[in-house]
């Protein structure tokens, strides 16, 4: 009896959510469209924390084929000691041009690239980098290399690389697998064999309202963090306000 009556509720219950959704269909006030609050990945599919996502962009043109596959990868360069805000700030941040320099003052200096980077440094390359009280300084007539940007998310929504670094979300886990980009191809240039940087930083997330909400719904640094006021930070990381404020 007891059974039965559990049943019962629980079609009951299962028919009024039915009914509920199929009457906001086609209702002008819950527009389900472009834009519905379904998370476009299941937290099951492991997508996420691979870093596997799909929504690639494609490859800008930038003014430097700059390989994220020599710098991250070979020479293992840690990401933070180059977007050196991450933890501190909104921004991570993108390195400076002196920032390349203490390397490139010497590193490679007869590669076609590698002298761009000593033309945006000073007027007359090969460039020396001169020593101020704290360390190199960029002369006056250093210029910015101008970077086109890879992630822009639209000015309404605040996101803040700080917490999430803090929090221990790998950079990995959003960018994908940066230090595998930009590895060099074989391709050939006036009939010879030559080893060269062809791609340049692709976004591999799609950076949609989904993709967020679904891993501040899913994120094991939450349990961690926050042991038993896990589900209270939860349901405030899926508060509109959180992102829109
Ligand atoms: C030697 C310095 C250096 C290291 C190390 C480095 N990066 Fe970068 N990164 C750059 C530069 C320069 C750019 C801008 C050029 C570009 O976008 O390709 C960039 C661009 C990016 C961007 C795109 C920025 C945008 O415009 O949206 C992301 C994301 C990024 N890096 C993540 C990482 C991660 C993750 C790591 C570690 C696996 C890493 N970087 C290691 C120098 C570095
Ligand atoms: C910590 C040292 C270091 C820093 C900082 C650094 N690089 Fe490099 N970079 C290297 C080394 C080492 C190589 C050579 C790798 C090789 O050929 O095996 C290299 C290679 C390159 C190349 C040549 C790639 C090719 O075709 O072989 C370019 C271009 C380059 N770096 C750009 C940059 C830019 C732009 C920055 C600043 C955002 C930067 N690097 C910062 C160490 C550095
Ligand atoms: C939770 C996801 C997430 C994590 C973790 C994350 N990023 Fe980002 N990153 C983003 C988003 C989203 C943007 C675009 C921000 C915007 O447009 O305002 C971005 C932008 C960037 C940029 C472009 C410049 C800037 O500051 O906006 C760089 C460089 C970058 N990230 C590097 C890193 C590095 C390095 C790490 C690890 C230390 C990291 N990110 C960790 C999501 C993340
Ligand atoms: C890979 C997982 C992951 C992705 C993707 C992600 N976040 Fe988060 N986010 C987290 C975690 C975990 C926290 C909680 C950090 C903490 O409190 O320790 C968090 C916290 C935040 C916070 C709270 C900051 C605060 O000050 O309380 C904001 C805002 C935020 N995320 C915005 C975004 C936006 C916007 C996006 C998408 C563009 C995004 N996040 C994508 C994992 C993620
Ligand atoms: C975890 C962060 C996060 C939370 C929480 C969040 N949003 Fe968003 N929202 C985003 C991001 C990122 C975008 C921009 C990318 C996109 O359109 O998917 C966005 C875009 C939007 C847009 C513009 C849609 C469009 O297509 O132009 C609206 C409207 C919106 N959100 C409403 C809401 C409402 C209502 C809530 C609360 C139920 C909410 N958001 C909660 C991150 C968030």
């Amino acid at each position: 009896m007891r059974l039965a009556l559990a049943t019962l509720m629980a079609m009951l219950t299962l028919q009024a959510c039915e009914v509920e959704e199929a009457s906001r269909e086609g209702d002008a006030r819950f527009p389900l469209e472009p834009h519905y609050l379904i998370p476009q990945y299941t937290p099951a599919n492991g997508q996420i924390a691979a870093g596997v996502v799909t929504g690639k962009s494609e490859a800008l043109e930038q003014p430097i084929p700059f390989s994220h596959n020599i710098h991250a990868g070979t020479l293992g360069i840690n990401c933070e000691f180059c977007h050196n805000e991450a933890r501190n700030s909104i921004h991570a941040g993108v390195p400076p041009v002196q920032m390349c320099m203490n390397c490139h003052e010497y590193v490679k200096t007869e590669n076609e690239d590698v002298l761009k980077i000593h033309a945006h440094y000073c007027a007359e390359p090969p460039c020396k980098v001169a020593d101020g009280p704290f360390g190199p300084i960029a002369p006056e007539e250093a210029r910015p290399i101008e970077w086109q940007k890879v992630h822009d998310l639209p000015d309404y929504v605040y996101f803040s690389h700080k917490r999430h670094v803090r929090g221990g979300v790998q950079c990995t886990e959003c960018h994908g697998q940066v230090q595998l980009q930009g590895a060099k191809e074989t391709v050939f240039e006036d009939g010879e064999e030559v080893e060269k940087v062809m791609t340049v930083m692709v976004r591999e997330s799609t950076l949609q309202m989904g993709w967020c909400l679904n891993c501040h719904a899913s994120h094991p640094s939450i349990d961690e963090n926050y042991g038993d006021q896990a589900d209270l930070r939860r349901a405030e990381l899926k508060d509109c306000w959180t992102c829109h404020r």
